[in-house]
């Protein structure tokens, strides 16, 4: 072991997982096969045992001292990978790395140095407080041939950590297929946290999908990750997790699901939203207003009723928006609210999204509105199912729109989707994270979520309504309990449901 790096980041893959790891991506005829740091030949001694020759070989580490298994490979011992990898010419069809997890401020200067001279697809160089595998990850995908594949185990950080986000969003479009493998124990003795094991295949393929794979245990893992390489082409519908579930279960991206929209844009929402108090004040009818939801606290339950819109509104929530139809513009009260200038309380009408529009005094309301979802929630994006039929929703929520379900229960039960443990896994992985913690969700975060069909859609609603509850008032116990009879125990059990999904 070198002492330039601490010896906490540096754990040695077992052999059952090296060898997993070395099948999954398999060999092919003249492939050339790295390890970018070999340590004492893990992965070298499963590359021999599929019988890959010494000469496609190559495994490089910066700890001088030789290990038994050097006689398998071309081993170049005392070098740094990281520097190593940008004057090599040569290209590997196969990469298998473990790389050392070390935070970057913990590193000796000489490697600290050439790691944050390391840049991101986007140039950008790497941060301070990020962490060495991130270096050599990007390094390693650098020196894979088109076609080629790589299989690298690292710590549970790949899923959250703020420092990787853009490599994290950015790599699996790079291959023709990239599988996530999580598993909640510890693959490693000294490593308590989760770990993620990732293959990308056929790099720089046209078509690129993605799956994610979650397991209890670290044998479920080696198992689905052993035969991996074996299952064909992948399909973007599939989804395993783990052993007892069925094999693979059907999974619609978002976007196949839910029409999702930004809700109606006023354009001064100062005058278009109303609490009751001002409506009666300038004593505007019923029928000039809509019942609105502007806020993700008004999303209170799994549905949104008249009742709950009425205890809203009796709270003094501003959840009226004016939206008078023609045959109320001429009602004196109305045209004296339109006519109102904005010095006391009127419509700043020269505002560009009030001027777009004709007549500029009805906002465009989203159509065919069958649910609720805030983009920004302490347990992450939900949808509130829509039961009020006159309710609408302005552009701080957005909208949504099923598309493969009709029934009540069969929204619900799409709706219930998004609470999956596979996809809350997802939904940490995204997000953008503001300095209080909270994750914001834009759109095209959720639009490539992968949800899990619904197995079954009868007594979905009142199913909901529970997880909901018990989710909003962070019933952490029912929670589980919910998830675990919906989504199957093993499901529940294999991804711990993450309650909120902000970094705490
Ligand atoms: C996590 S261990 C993995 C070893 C082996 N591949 C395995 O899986 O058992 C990390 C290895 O990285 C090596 N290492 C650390 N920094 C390195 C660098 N800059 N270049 C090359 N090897 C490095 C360490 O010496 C250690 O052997």
């Amino acid at each position: 072991m070198t002492s330039k790096i601490p010896a906490s980041g540096t754990v040695y893959t077992p052999d059952e997982l090296a060898s997993a790891m070395v099948r999954a991506i398999g060999d092919a005829k003249d492939a050339a096969w790295l390890d970018p740091c070999v340590g004492e030949g893990a992965f070298v001694r499963a590359m021999a045992s599929i019988n890959v020759p010494k000469a496609r070989i190559v495994a490089v580490d910066l700890d001088p001292s030789p290990a038994r298994s050097d006689r398998l490979a071309r081993v170049v011992r005392g070098a740094d990978f990281v520097s190593w990898s940008q004057g090599t010419p040569a290209r590997f069809d196969r990469i298998v790395v473990n790389p050392p997890y070390v935070a970057l401020s913990r590193l000796d200067r000489g490697l600290l140095h050439t790691a944050l001279r390391v840049r991101d697809h986007r140039g950008q160089a790497l941060r301070l407080k990020g962490n060495y595998w991130h270096a050599f990850l990007l390094c390693a995908v650098r020196l894979l041939a088109p076609g080629g594949s790589v299989c690298v185990v690292l710590p549970a950080a790949w899923d959250y950590a703020d420092y990787a986000e853009t490599l994290r969003k950015h790599l699996p479009s790079r291959f023709g297929r990239f599988d996530v493998y999580r598993c909640g124990e510890p693959l490693f003795g000294a490593v308590q946290d989760g770990c993620i094991v990732l293959v990308g295949r056929d790099l720089g393929a046209k078509r690129s999908v993605s799956r994610r794979f979650e397991h209890a245990t670290t044998s479920d893992l080696i198992t689905t990750l052993a035969t991996s390489g074996r299952r064909g082409k992948a399909s973007a519908d599939v989804i395993s997790l783990g052993r007892e579930e069925p094999a693979e279960r059907q999974v619609r991206r978002f976007d196949e699901a839910f029409d999702l929209k930004i809700g109606a844009v006023t354009g001064d929402a100062h005058y278009f939203l109303l609490t009751e108090q001002e409506r009666s004040a300038h004593g505007l009818p019923i029928e000039a207003l809509r019942p609105c939801l502007t806020r993700a606290r008004h999303l209170t339950r799994a549905e949104a009723a008249d009742a709950s819109w009425r205890r809203l509104r009796d709270a003094g929530e501003r959840v009226w928006l004016f939206h008078p139809p023609d045959r109320l513009v001429d009602h004196p009260s109305v045209a004296k609210f339109i006519a109102l200038p904005p010095s006391r309380g009127g419509c700043h009408r020269q505002r560009f999204k009030v001027t777009q529009r004709e007549p500029w005094y009805r906002a465009v309301l989203p159509a065919r509105v069958e649910g609720f979802m805030s983009g920004m929630s302490r347990v992450g994006p939900w949808i509130c199912l829509r039961e009020s039929q006159k309710l609408t929703a302005t552009n701080t929520l957005y909208t949504i729109r099923f598309r493969l379900a009709q029934t009540r229960d069969q929204r619900a039960a799409w709706a219930m989707s998004l609470f999956a443990p596979e996809v809350r896994a997802q939904l940490l992985a995204k997000g953008r994270r503001y300095a209080d913690g909270l994750l914001k969700y834009e759109p095209g975060d959720l639009r490539d979520l992968l949800l899990p069909v619904p197995q079954k859609t009868r007594g979905a609603l009142k199913h909901y309504r529970a997880m909901v509850a018990a989710f909003l008032t962070h019933d952490r116990a029912r929670v589980d309990e919910l998830t675990a009879e919906w989504f199957g125990v093993q499901a529940a059990e294999h991804a711990a449901v993450p309650l909120f999904l902000y970094a705490g």
